[in-house]
């Protein structure tokens, strides 16, 4: 994956103190980031959206955000256009966040994939990663090698690569149990650890907008997407959802953040437990509540 550097070729002008953004400026950018990518930036995040733009602007020696706005609308390889939601999404993650899901998986659904050959999970909006390696030493915990896959996805290109660099700084890496940092990191430096060739070889990672047609060619028993429709607004949640469904095999689970109940969405998957839901299938068992 490589980054978008000929976008970014104009040399900073530093003499030239970054425009202030304006709020029909603000609007423009609003609704160019919600059509492309669902972020739902509400009226209060004017400051934000300047402070993270200021360096593309800066960068690309533009006098407004206007002519700014107007050179991403008008490059049609999409790379500007990319650069802006890079710059835009938060990609906080950690090891082991939302452990229970975890638990959740070990105790009550690894037992229903027995028999299988392989075993993939997407991990669908993954920023730099921390979730995927979280699923993987899981799997790897339980399974042979050979049997374990992950679909790495997300709408930052930034945060893709930095995931599939797999390159933690110690202070991240607080929380991994002692013995995942043994058996699944290579100590890189003092200062850092990097997560083994082997398990890097079972993830694959890709850019994929959520509000995009997906199209996968097959179906998975899991999808994690946590901590993503957050940014959305409920008609764009309901839409992903209604996409993530469609990706699941029957009797597949989807994960979603505790943050964000489907509750209030259409959707067709069965409530299994906080942030939790279940593909029906028709010829399986109803899922266990506990
Ligand atoms: C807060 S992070 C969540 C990371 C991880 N799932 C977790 O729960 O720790 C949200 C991620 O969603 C990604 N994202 C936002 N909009 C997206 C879209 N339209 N398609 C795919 N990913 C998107 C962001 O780039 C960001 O990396």
């Amino acid at each position: 994956m490589t980054r978008n550097s000929d976008w970014q070729v104009t040399p900073p002008a530093p003499m030239n103190p970054a425009p202030e953004i304006q709020p029909q400026e603000f609007e423009e950018i609003r609704v160019l980031a919600r059509r492309t990518s669902g972020l739902d930036l509400q009226p209060g995040k004017q400051e934000l959206v300047s402070a993270r733009l200021r360096r593309l602007v800066r960068g690309g020696g533009f006098r407004s955000f206007r002519e700014y706005y107007h050179s991403v609308v008008a490059d049609a390889t999409g790379k500007a256009l990319a650069a802006m939601i890079d710059a835009l999404t938060t990609n906080h993650t950690s090891f082991l966040r939302e452990s229970d899901h975890f638990e959740f998986l070990k105790s009550e659904v690894f037992r229903q994939w027995s028999g299988r050959r392989q075993i993939e999970i997407w991990s669908a909006g993954c920023a730099t990663g921390a979730e995927v390696w979280t699923l993987a030493f899981l799997l790897n915990d339980a399974l042979p090698t050979h049997m374990v896959r992950i679909a790495a996805t997300d709408i930052s290109t930034r945060a893709l690569e930095f995931g599939q660099r797999a390159l933690y700084p110690v202070s991240r890496c607080e929380g991994i149990p002692r013995e995942w940092l043994a058996r699944y990191f290579v100590a890189e430096s003092p200062d850092a650890y990097r997560v083994a060739p082997r398990v890097r070889a079972q993830v694959t990672f890709e850019r994929l907008n959520l509000v995009q047609p997906l199209a996968w060619r097959r179906s998975f028993p899991a999808i994690f997407c946590r901590n993503v429709m957050i940014y959305f607004d409920r008609p764009t949640q309901e839409r992903v959802v209604q996409g993530l469904a469609a990706c699941l095999e029957p009797g597949g689970y989807l994960f979603v953040g505790h943050a964000e109940s489907l509750t209030r969405i259409a959707h067709s998957l069965e409530y299994v437990r906080p942030a939790v839901y279940r593909k029906p299938d028709p010829r399986g068992e109803k899922c266990s509540r506990p």
